[in-house]
């Protein structure tokens, strides 16, 4: 028997294998509405055929200027739920686990896609004046757009942005909720000390940097089913070690004060915060040491997720099988290929383990 091809009970949901899709954007919202469209179907579906355990949708806006870049997934209206509710009920269907990453990308926002250079897009060209703990701009190449600072009384605004997204995520037929604070987006930018110099209570030492999340979990922890659950992701680490910022011990200590409001599992990544952040190394497992930090010096009261560079059966097998993580998260390595997990069965001789889809059956063998 494989750890990979075993199940992971979370509260009582019963995620059927432990790999899991990681949440990445498209950028692919037509008209620049926020809403799903045949390519998300597609997209996601096809992951579920392929048999990872949980599938997760990209980043998702819980407001409008929240989007990365004006072609991303929101879920800011009961219209946008019905067009992502086909994604999760078509995922259900193949035995996985439809999940939802939702997001607000706050001074990161309002950018081109990847394949249109990433630079910001304007008000005047269909962009918007981005938001963030301070009026401090993301360091962009050329010219920087105009960036506001939240007022309390918005930051409470944007906590029940996050609120009613989980409850139009629960309707949309989604089973886990995670909320996005890493990669530098706007509640990592309230956590590190590199983009907070906030003087009042979301500001200053740990609790005041950290109170906007936890503020947010606790919202989508309020609406979400006692019975379903809630994930959080972390850039473990700013990986600018020459300033203060954000640290590994942060997120221990955070990850132990989110188990505290009911999160089931930190998803652990890295980076992100600024142009100068980045890797120490990268190549195969560049992260698992973080996430397997938390893990242990949360005394695994909280269950892990490990991504970043997994890439080959062998490799997610052994690092829950050394049970470095409760999750093996690949991102890549499943747009090269939507069947990773189904190839994983196989190639780590697991096809009895898993319930593929009989329609490719001749082609696997389980
Ligand atoms: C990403 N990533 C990402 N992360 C996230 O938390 N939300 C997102 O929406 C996205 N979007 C996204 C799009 C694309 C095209 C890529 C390649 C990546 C990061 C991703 O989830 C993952 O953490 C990294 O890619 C590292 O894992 P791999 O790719 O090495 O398995």
């Amino acid at each position: 028997m494989t750890r990979l091809f075993s199940s992971l009970e979370l509260r009582e949901t019963s995620i059927p294998n432990r790999v899991m899709v990681s949440p990445m954007c498209q950028y692919s919202c037509e008209d620049r509405d926020g809403l799903a469209t045949a390519w998300h179907r597609t997209h996601l579906g096809s992951r579920a055929v392929g048999g990872a355990g949980v599938v997760m949708a990209e980043a998702t806006a819980v407001e409008p200027r929240g989007r990365i870049s004006p072609e991303d997934l929101g879920i800011w209206s009961d219209e946008h739920a019905d067009a992502l509710a086909p994604v999760a009920e078509f995922v259900r269907e193949q035995g996985s686990v439809p999940a939802i990453q939702l997001a607000h990308a706050g001074r990161k926002a309002s950018t081109t896609r990847p394949w249109e250079g990433h630079g910001p897009v304007a008000p005047e060209e269909g962009g918007w004046t981005v938001v963030g703990p301070t009026d401090d701009p993301w360091p962009h190449d050329g010219e920087a757009p105009p960036t506001e600072r939240l007022t309390p009384e918005e930051i409470e605004g944007v906590v029940e942005s996050f609120r009613a997204a989980a409850e139009r995520s629960l309707a949309a037929g989604f089973e886990i909720a995670e909320v996005h604070a890493a990669h530098g987006y706007l509640l990592h930018q309230f956590l590190s000390p590199v983009t907070n110099t906030r003087g009042d209570a979301y500001g200053g030492g740990f609790e005041g940097r950290t109170r906007l999340l936890r503020a947010v979990t606790e919202a989508v922890r309020d609406v979400w089913p006692d019975g379903k659950p809630v994930f959080v992701r972390l850039s473990a680490t700013d990986w600018l070690p020459d300033r203060d910022s954000w640290t590994v011990e942060d997120s221990i200590r955070l990850a132990d004060r989110l188990a505290e409001l009911g999160v089931d599992l930190i998803d652990v990544s890295g980076g992100g915060i600024h142009p100068d952040s980045s890797p120490e190394r990268t190549g195969p497992n560049y992260q698992v040491r973080y996430a397997e930090r938390v893990r242990e010096e949360t005394d695994r009261r909280v269950a892990v997720g490990a991504v970043g560079g997994i890439t080959t059966p062998e490799q997610a097998e052994a690092v829950v099988a050394n049970e470095r993580a409760d999750l093996a998260i690949v991102g890549r390595e499943h747009l090269r290929d939507p069947y990773f997990a189904l190839r994983a069965a196989q190639a780590l001789d697991a096809t009895d383990e898993i319930e593929g889809p009989p329609q490719y059956r001749r082609a696997f063998g389980f």
